[in-house]
């Protein structure tokens, strides 16, 4: 074929997409997915035979980078033809630091490269793959996911580098989308069915558009209809202004939730760490949003074995997480990361030590969201429908990231359900207590 006779009916090529890590990657392969979608690419599932994979990767910790590779080799066995595009972190850490091997890839594209992948595949072959949209502003968004949750990007970048971190490598500095584009993204996804959007970024409390805010963002987002919740995703202690948390206590609309990274607690581990708080700073900021918005659901981030941290350092954390009412634990094992300030660092903690200290907070997080979930027995919260399940059981979420499985309703998917707590089940909230078995 004569590259000057493509026809989209002729070209019609299969892509898939395998997404690993944060939100921000998953609200960055829904634009990708338009990308594609937008130039006559039909998706499948990843796995499935195609004719590109494209490898969206993370690279925060080694597992992560292991994991994105992992998928490159699946892809591999099931299309061995296809074009394999690994992109993302890891293949900015390749291509930047040139500490790891591009191992199976057939393409590293590295950040900014990501957004243009039909251009470039049309420039590679020009009889195989189809041009790109020309609009290439405003790509089609599509409901990819499965949830009615999406994620949008309103910022990217992080420069407050943190020494074990390597964000800032594989992100670059900050920078935030203006407020309309955003606002603009948000009405289409809510049009085609989105009921929440979790605003994302590298740094969301970093977010800046010509002198608005976080919370200006968020009041523009709320003040569209369709869109039902908002949420954010993680958030620094020291870019939560109160004025978002005044906000989220007022308002109908943002998630009584928030997710803010403490990841130790000593002082010490933290000073070493790079972290711009102390333990004090960070209870005083939790204590005012908890006094302002008292059923308030709290996430965090925790490292642990990171160098030097001893089991005196270890156990002040513990005692931090019972302090504090934490009902949603992420514990990452300490990964030694090329290019940052702590692989250089001596007193590393051996891998067996990690993984108890893992597990002990683990545990821990899991006790913790079944008392923050008991809490919650008597009062009536609001549910967003995900699905019903054969039993006509409704499966939803509340505002504070707990599970709600409500009984005996004709509940549909993307109803908001307002339901009294009668019993709750390992941190499921659930409308009926079941009755007591039979002696
Ligand atoms: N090792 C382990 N965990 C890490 N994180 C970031 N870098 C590392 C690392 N080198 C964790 C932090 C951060 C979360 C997104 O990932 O807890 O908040
Ligand atoms: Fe990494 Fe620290 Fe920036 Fe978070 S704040 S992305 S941990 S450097």
């Amino acid at each position: 074929m004569r590259d000057c006779l493509y026809s989209v009916d002729i070209m019609n090529p299969i892509v898939s997409f395998k997404t690993i890590g944060c939100r921000l990657n998953q609200a960055e392969t829904a634009t990708i997915t338009a990308h594609f979608t937008g130039a006559g690419y039909r998706v499948v599932p990843h796995g499935e035979a195609t004719d590109v994979a494209v490898i969206h990767g993370c690279a925060i910790t080694g597992k992560a980078d292991r994991d994105s590779l992992r998928a490159l080799r699946q892809v591999r066995r099931a299309a061995p033809d296809a074009i394999i595009i690994l992109t993302g972190c890891p293949a900015e850490t390749r291509l930047k630091l040139q500490t790891e091997k591009g191992d199976d890839a057939d393409l590293v594209i590295g950040q900014a490269g990501k957004f243009a992948l039909p251009a470039l595949l049309h420039r590679l072959h020009p009889s195989r793959f189809p041009p790109p949209l020309q609009i290439t502003e405003n790509p089609p968004v599509l409901p990819v996911f499965e949830t009615l949750r999406a994620f949008v990007k309103v910022q990217d970048g992080c420069d407050f580098r943190c020494a074990y971190c390597v964000v800032p490598e594989t992100r670059g500095s900050p920078v935030s989308r203006p407020i309309p584009e955003i606002v603009e993204e948000v009405r289409r996804l809510a049009d085609s069915g989105f009921k929440e959007i979790v605003l994302t970024g590298a740094n969301l409390g970093c977010y800046e558009d010509n002198g608005r805010r976080l919370v200006d963002l968020v009041r523009a987002v709320e003040a569209i209809p369709a869109v039902a919740r908002i949420r954010l995703s993680s958030i620094e202690i020291t870019t939560t202004e109160n004025l978002i948390i005044d906000h989220m206590a007022t308002s109908g609309k943002l998630c009584h939730f928030l997710h803010i990274p403490l990841q130790s607690g000593d002082d010490g581990i933290l000073k070493t760490m790079g972290r711009r708080y102390d333990v004090a700073t960070f209870r005083q900021a939790i204590d005012y949003a908890l006094n302002k918005i008292p059923d308030l659901g709290l996430g965090t981030d925790i490292i642990v074995g990171f160098p030097g941290e001893s089991q005196p350092a270890f156990e002040n954390t513990v005692r931090l997480v019972r302090d504090l009412p934490f009902s949603n634990l992420h514990v990452f094992p300490y990964s030694r990361r090329a290019g940052t300030r702590a692989d250089g660092l001596a007193d590393q903690v051996p891998a067996a030590v990690k993984k108890e200290r893992v597990r002990i907070l683990r545990e821990l997080g899991t006790r913790q969201r079944a008392v923050f979930a008991a809490g919650f027995i008597g009062k009536t919260v609001e549910a967003l429908i995900e699905h019903v399940d054969k039993a006509g059981a409704a499966h939803g979420w509340t505002g504070q990231y707990l599970e709600a499985v409500i009984s005996g309703t004709s509940l549909r998917r993307g109803d908001r359900a307002p339901f009294t707590v009668a019993h709750t089940v390992e941190g499921q909230l659930h409308n009926f207590k079941p009755f007591p078995a039979r002696m």
